[in-house]
């Protein structure tokens, strides 16, 4: 367990702490009387003396270990008190129903994602009431629905062409720091727009970096204090809404339309015909920029680390687009990313193994009961924290054969494991309510990627597989990923 570990989980724990007991002093004061009615029992506690031991194997065997000693000793379902704090632990698909499903005013993110309003806008997710927030997502969901996906292949491969054809024969370069790079331009150009993209790239990509100052520890915790970075961040935001409003103008006042996710978010409508604001599209397409492009390119070299040390699944995604081309020729199209079904699966597994969202948190607003698989009964009082850890049940025995090892083909129709416990057996982009509205997008743009260099280009890996860096937001490689590369000569 290195320190990165450490510093996770005490961000973790000290986020939530503090949003639960600013949460339980403010519900207490209004609700002085009320009284947990309950038939079932409450999930087992581990609390007081028990607790410390528990600390102690986070922090030197890790968050991973210390939910198995737990699974292992009380099952699926068990809570950490301290300070009047619960934080319940929900292990396995099948205990995740309502966790996914349930109504929002029943369980929600709670207060947790508040310190994205001032980086959005107070117009958009949860700056907004629930209803308002559904009909936003239904903007997002159809901006990025499968029948749009077609129209963005070519600029993506644009992007992708463009970017490589600067690399030279050979040479070494960071992955991770080119898909960085890569991921910005391809988003600037399919969901920010053309005017982005060919006028004002190097500015708004500064201006992302100084938002992106609101995810840091800090500034999540007290988002509204007067720090340098708040006010940075707050300043960016203001310019980018100017930006983006500039462009609505102008394409408003001049009806031209263009086919990136902007324009879509533009022409959105909610139920009663009100169309959307300048403001709503800025927080909905710096949303989607916030949602896709540092998962995408985090997904994208851990590919590349898994596929170049893995001899075998590296000869079969070359071999799937040798024969991809021999049908639908050199140039990659869409129904020819439809095809890859080994790449898909390739970056599946990526993604089982090596979670972008490691822990999922709801908040209980009401009391509900549920069910584990050896059919214990458990009363979930309302008022405590629901933590679902991707990062374990990912790697649950009995719904994954042999978790530890790389096996793309455990998504094969033969084999279907992500289907053993039900649909919340693969939570890599969430479910329910909340799934990712990007998943198609995100597979299509990273498969644009991969297909191009596997098809141009021999690579190795020269660093070591990279260990997690736990102590990001989303955990990615640590340090840098070097390759070195080798442009393919034409058959
Ligand atoms: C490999 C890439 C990606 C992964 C692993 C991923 C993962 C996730 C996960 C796990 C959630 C649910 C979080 C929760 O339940 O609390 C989520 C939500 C979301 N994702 Fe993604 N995502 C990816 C790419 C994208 C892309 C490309 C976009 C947009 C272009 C996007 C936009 C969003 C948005 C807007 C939400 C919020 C949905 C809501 O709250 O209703 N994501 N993503």
């Amino acid at each position: 367990m290195d320190l990165t570990n450490i510093a996770t989980w005490v961000t973790t724990v000290v986020v939530i702490f503090i949003t639960a007991v600013v949460t339980k002093i403010i519900v207490t004061g209004r609700r002085a009387t009320f009284q947990a009615v309950c038939s079932r029992a409450h999930p087992p506690v581990v609390n007081g003396p028990s607790l410390i031991k528990l600390v102690h194997v986070v922090l030197t065997k890790g968050l991973r270990e210390m939910i198995r000693d737990q699974y292992r000793a009380l099952g699926s379902v068990f809570t950490l008190s301290f300070f009047g704090v619960k934080i319940t632990f929900l292990v396995g698909p099948e205990v995740l129903d309502h966790f996914y499903q349930g109504l929002e005013s029943e369980i929600s993110h709670g207060n947790t994602l508040e310190f994205m309003v001032p980086m959005l806008g107070k117009e958009v997710g949860f700056g907004v009431d629930v209803a308002t927030r559904n009909e936003q997502m239904r903007f997002h969901n159809d901006a990025l629905k499968l029948s749009k996906l077609r129209s963005h292949t070519d600029p993506m491969l644009q992007e992708v062409e463009d970017y490589f054809t600067r690399w030279g024969q050979h040479g070494t370069v960071d992955l991770k720091h080119e898909f960085e790079q890569l991921l910005m331009l391809i988003s600037s150009r399919c969901l920010l727009g053309r005017e982005i993209r060919e006028n004002m790239f190097d500015e708004v990509h500064t201006l992302f970096r100084e938002l992106n100052g609101g995810m840091s520890l800090a500034s999540v915790l007290f988002p509204y204090a007067p720090t340098p970075t708040n006010r940075r961040r707050d300043r960016a935001r203001a310019k980018l809404s100017k930006l983006f409003t500039e462009i609505v103008r102008s394409r408003k006042s001049s009806n031209r339309t263009e086919g990136d996710v902007l324009q879509n978010l533009i022409d959105s409508e909610y139920k009663d015909g009100r169309p959307t604001t300048e403001a709503e599209v800025t927080g909905l397409v710096i949303m989607l920029l916030f949602g896709g492009k540092h998962t995408s390119s985090v997904t994208s070299t851990w590919t590349g680390a898994c596929l170049l040390t893995h001899e075998k699944w590296l000869a079969a995604v070359i071999e799937e687009q040798k024969e991809i081309a021999r049908v639908y020729g050199d140039r990659i199209d869409y129904n020819a990313l439809l095809q890859m079904d080994t790449l898909h699966r390739c970056i599946k597994e990526v993604l089982r193994m090596h979670p972008l969202v490691p822990v999922f948190f709801r908040k209980v607003h009401k009391s509900f009961t549920l069910r584990t698989k050896d059919g214990a009964e458990y009363e979930i009082p309302r008022g405590h924290t629901l933590a679902s850890p991707a990062l374990f049940n990912n790697y649950l025995p009995y719904i994954y054969k042999d978790p530890g090892v790389y096996d793309p083909d455990r998504f094969s129709l033969e084999r279907e494991e992500d289907k053993v416990g039900g649909k919340f057996s693969f939570t890599a982009f969430g479910g329910g309510r909340h799934s990712c509205v990007g998943e198609a997008y995100a597979y299509m743009q990273i498969k644009v990627i991969w297909s191009y260099l596997l098809r141009n280009f021999e690579l190795n890996l020269e660093s070591p597989f990279p260990e997690t860096d736990w102590s990001k937001l989303v955990p990615s490689p640590k340090g840098k990923v070097m390759v070195t590369y080798r442009r393919r000569v034409a058959a």
